[in-house]
């Protein structure tokens, strides 16, 4: 696998590709790589012929007195990851490479990010749309995989690059979890052992919540009591928001039909975990 740091070599390698007319899926990562990130490598290496991979802890997108100091950082392991994984290169380029100078454009798509996530981290997925449009503007990949966990971020790059008209294929991955259900995050590695069983209540809560919408529940709002009763019911849990919306445009209707996103925000600790998952309402 081959590793570069600067845009340059990047654009470089690209051209070469180009001209070989090798096709590219790209799995841009902050790092601290999991399960979740090798299956999007492994996906990744399904639609096109390389993977490339970047590691970029994107200070753009933490807000003031989130963990983006202590946010882990481990290239070295990484990039064995990744290799093993089967990635063709890694871009780990430093901050200064990404903003030299800070960016004077905004990426800002306010009618998928004023609720969930949004509505608590403001400014997040400004952060998140720029450092995405620069990747895919370096790299023009093919394709780009990105992971249903993080679900309003998926939204928000489909749209963007829907709006944008960038040729490239966004491909969402099935979230990945361990054997309880909790969902891979690179944030799990904050919780003592404590915390990390409490953590389970994301899941459980998701869970009972779809049971009720199979069943036939509509009601926006008592689909959400459900979820905000299971995490409740766990002491060390704290919800941040339940929502049950549209899981394309993220509205929230007062009855639910078709498709609906179940998503939660709940703090284990100090640690905020979020997840999600998609029910058919009957
Ligand atoms: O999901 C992530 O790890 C990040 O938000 C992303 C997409 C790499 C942008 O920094």
């Amino acid at each position: 696998m081959l590793t570069l740091t600067t845009i340059a070599g990047v654009r470089s390698r690209r051209e070469e590709a180009a001209r070989t007319g090798v096709r590219i899926a790209l799995v841009p990562t902050m790092g601290a790589l999991h399960d979740g990130h090798l299956a999007l490598v492994r996906r990744g290496r399904e639609l096109a012929d390389e993977v490339w991979a970047s590691v970029f802890v994107n200070p753009a997108q933490f807000g003031p007195g989130e963990d983006f100091e202590r946010y882990p950082r481990d290239l070295e392991r990484d990039a064995a990851l990744l290799a093993g994984a089967g990635a063709s290169v890694l871009f780990a380029p430093a901050t200064k490479e990404m903003f030299p100078r800070p960016s004077a454009t905004v990426v800002d798509l306010p009618a998928l990010t004023g609720g969930l996530c949004g509505a608590h981290r403001p400014g997040h997925f400004r952060g998140v749309a720029l450092i995405v449009a620069k990747l895919l503007n370096v790299v023009q990949p093919h394709v780009a995989v990105f992971g249903a966990k993080d679900w309003q971020q998926a939204a928000v790059i489909r749209r963007l690059v829907e709006d944008l008209d960038m040729p490239v294929r966004i491909e969402v991955h099935p979230t990945v979890r361990e054997d309880d259900g909790l969902a891979r995050s690179s944030r799990n590695a904050y919780l003592d052992a404590g915390q990390r069983r409490a953590a389970t209540v994301l899941h459980r809560a998701l869970q009972r919540a779809a049971a009720a919408a199979a069943g036939g529940e509509r009601r926006r709002a008592a689909l959400e009591a459900i979820l905000a009763a299971e995490v409740a019911a766990e002491p060390l849990a704290r919800l941040q928001y339940a929502a049950a919306v549209d899981p394309d445009t993220l509205e929230a209707r007062e009855s639910v039909s078709g498709r609906a996103l179940l998503a939660l925000a709940v703090f284990v600790g100090a640690t905020r975990l979020i997840d999600n998952i998609v029910v058919e309402v009957p």
